[in-house]
């Protein structure tokens, strides 16, 4: 497999948690996401073990903050050598084209996407928080602006997928959690797709948490994804 589109997220507590799962899978077959809560509590030393065995490293850190900040955050996340980092779009076009053009400068970049609006966020928090508009004109509108600013893409639910790919064109990277294969449970998640379905809508990459670190057999359930992906 050349590019694998399934992004592996290790929602673990610990390294050790996190390097245990990922020696089950294969990188070859899969990248892998770490986020707040693994990078909090095993940081650098943690990424580097794991680019070392061999995978591909989405750091979902999801930065915002002021322009040189964040600028500085993307560059130490590119020196940690990680194939993809993530900012919000709320942060603003100056904030997400300071990352963006830090970012041009550098021989390996790792690829830049924003997170629209939280998909926690329903209509009534928006408007609480000052955002007027439906959650999915939110969406459309902050997937424009990160693609005005030069991001590679964005974040988004898989049903938002056609929509933004009709938006902002070919191209335009569309990374989608949220996935359940069809035997799956849901858990918490609420508007959940297929991997066959988003890969339809027109993700390319679909982060997968629980199905698969949860089976009893990752690997197989990764291979499992994969097949019902190229199909
Ligand atoms: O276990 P599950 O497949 O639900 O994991 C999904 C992963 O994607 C988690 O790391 C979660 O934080 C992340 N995520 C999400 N929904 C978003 C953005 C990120 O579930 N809108």
């Amino acid at each position: 497999m050349s590019d694998p589109r399934v992004i592996v997220a290790l929602d673990y507590p610990d390294a050790n948690s996190a390097l245990a799962l990922a020696a089950r899978l294969d990188p070859k077959l899969c990248k892998v996401k770490v986020g707040n809560e693994l990078y909090t509590a095993a940081g650098p030393q943690l990424i580097d073990n794991i680019i070392k065995s061999g995978f591909a490293v989405f750091l979902d850190l999801k930065y915002h903050d002021i322009p040189s900040t964040v600028t500085a955050a993307c560059a130490a996340a590119a020196e940690l050598g990680v194939w993809m980092v993530n900012v919000h779009a709320l942060g603003g076009r100056a904030m997400m084209a300071a990352a963006r053009e830090a970012l041009s400068r550098r021989k390996a970049a790792p690829k830049l996407v924003a997170v629209t609006l939280l998909t926690s966020m329903e209509e009534a928090d928006a408007a609480e928080a000052g955002l007027s508009g439906t959650p999915q004109e939110n969406v459309l509108r902050l997937a424009r602006l990160a693609r005005a600013s030069g991001l590679d893409g964005v974040v988004c639910s898989a049903h938002e997928a056609a929509a933004l790919r009709k938006a902002c064109g070919a191209g335009f990277l569309l990374v989608t959690p949220g996935i359940r294969p069809a035997t799956a449970a849901a858990g918490d998640q609420k508007r959940v797709a297929t991997p066959r379905a988003a890969v339809a809508g027109g993700a390319d990459y679909l982060v997968i948490g629980r199905p698969i670190t949860r089976a009893a057999d990752p690997l197989a359930a990764l291979r499992a994804i994969n097949d019902e992906i190229a199909q």
